[in-house]
């Protein structure tokens, strides 16, 4: 299908290439001192003491579980309205996920008042998602998690630069993980990013990167070392060079991109402000979001319908997300059924995602617009 307007597009450009060509005639793909550049730009971004590029945001989350010592029958909670890997991540290890509702229809984060509702003597951690690049409540979520003694896990897949209270999302937990999957606010094609205060975690996340090998071949490479002790039961979830080199170009162009996404949402909502039957959720949000997706809510019911109008006018959209506790996987496993969660299954019901990109135009928010006021005037 060729779209009028996808939902999501890179913007990759020159820079990107020249970066890319740079590191495949230097001889040197494994990670090495361009991905160490990436990982210190990445922190210094953000004010942290330690950042770990991964093959993907999924491997960044799990380096999170690992280095936290998640091990069977930890009760973890979770969101359920998220992309699967949040809670995978942790399943991984054996953790049973409780699931906690989202705030509301204005609010699609994780409440922190059914988060603590959802303790038990079992529980040993938190995992919030920042939805859309929109900061959770994440004070409270401290608060209950310093309450209960439990660790606390930022997924900031959706949230590089944004920020709450003047501090970035992804370092007020305990660890953080983000992605640069294409769709994502910076991509690197695959790849991710897990980020630390705590030396004991770092120290943790850096051996079970790496196979549990106390060396990198990069530090033998250098002379540094000349042999390994494997030490843990860790894992290959390294990035490599020519992914770094898009992360650095992408990085320099990540807050004039959020800017463009900003921009565009504040049109969206201006333009979407009278559509009756539609509610558009996040406005008025507290702190400086990423604005990573457009979400909207349509009336219970309509929504196929309105996807289906949407993409033969050639838009494309899409739905964040089906409620993680009600897959196959996650039904059969852990015995989840509808009903658990009935804020976050309605709001799951009557969610789409607009296209949202910093190279869309005006006109191009325009036309979905239009569009989607002719959808839901059809299908209502
Ligand atoms: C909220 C969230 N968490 C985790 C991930 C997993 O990241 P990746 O696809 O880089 O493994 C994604 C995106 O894909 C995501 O949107």
């Amino acid at each position: 299908m060729i779209w009028r307007i996808t939902l999501a597009n890179p913007t990759i450009g020159a820079e990107e290439e020249k970066a890319a060509l740079d590191v495949l005639r230097s001889g040197w793909l494994s990670m090495g001192r361009v991905t160490e550049e990436f990982e210190s730009k990445f922190a210094s971004m953000l004010g942290v003491r330690y950042a770990f590029a991964t093959s993907s945001g999924t491997a960044a989350l799990h380096l999170a579980s690992l280095s936290l010592g998640v091990g069977p029958g930890d009760e973890v909670i979770v969101p359920s309205l998220t992309f699967v890997a949040t809670v995978n991540a942790f399943v991984y290890d054996g953790a049973v996920p409780v699931f906690a509702e989202i705030t509301g229809e204005d609010n699609l984060n994780i409440s922190p008042q059914d988060i603590e509702r959802r303790i038990t003597s079992r529980t040993k951690g938190i995992v919030v998602v920042h939805y859309a690049g929109y900061p959770v409540d994440i004070e409270s979520v401290l608060g209950v998690a310093r309450r209960h003694n439990l660790w606390v896990v930022e997924d900031a897949a959706h949230a590089p630069l944004a920020r709450l209270s003047g501090r970035f999302l992804g370092t007020f937990g305990d660890v953080a993980a983000f992605s640069f999957f294409p769709n994502k606010n910076m991509t690197t094609g695959e790849g991710g990013m897990v980020v630390t205060n705590r030396e004991d975690l770092a120290d943790r996340i850096r051996l079970f990167r790496s196979h549990g090998m106390t060396t990198l071949t990069w530090e033998r490479h250098k002379g540094h070392a000349h042999s390994y002790d494997v030490v843990a039961l860790g894992r290959n979830y390294r990035i490599d060079e020519l992914r770094s080199a898009l992360g650095l170009v992408q990085l320099r162009k990540l807050a004039e991109n959020n800017r463009k996404r900003g921009n565009l949402t504040e049109l969206y909502r201006k333009l979407l402000a009278d559509v009756d039957d539609l509610k558009v959720p996040f406005i008025g949000h507290p702190g400086e979001p990423a604005y990573h997706i457009m979400p909207v809510l349509v009336p219970l019911g309509k929504r196929k319908k309105v996807i289906d109008y949407m993409r033969r006018s050639g838009i494309q959209t899409s739905v964040h997300y089906p409620p993680v506790h009600l897959f196959t996987y996650y039904r059969e496993r852990f015995g989840f059924r509808e009903g658990a969660l009935p804020t976050t299954e309605r709001v799951a019901l009557s969610e789409l995602t607009l296209p949202l990109y910093p190279g869309m135009t005006e006109d191009d928010i325009a036309v979905v617009v239009e569009t989607l006021k002719e959808a839901l005037t059809t299908v209502c």
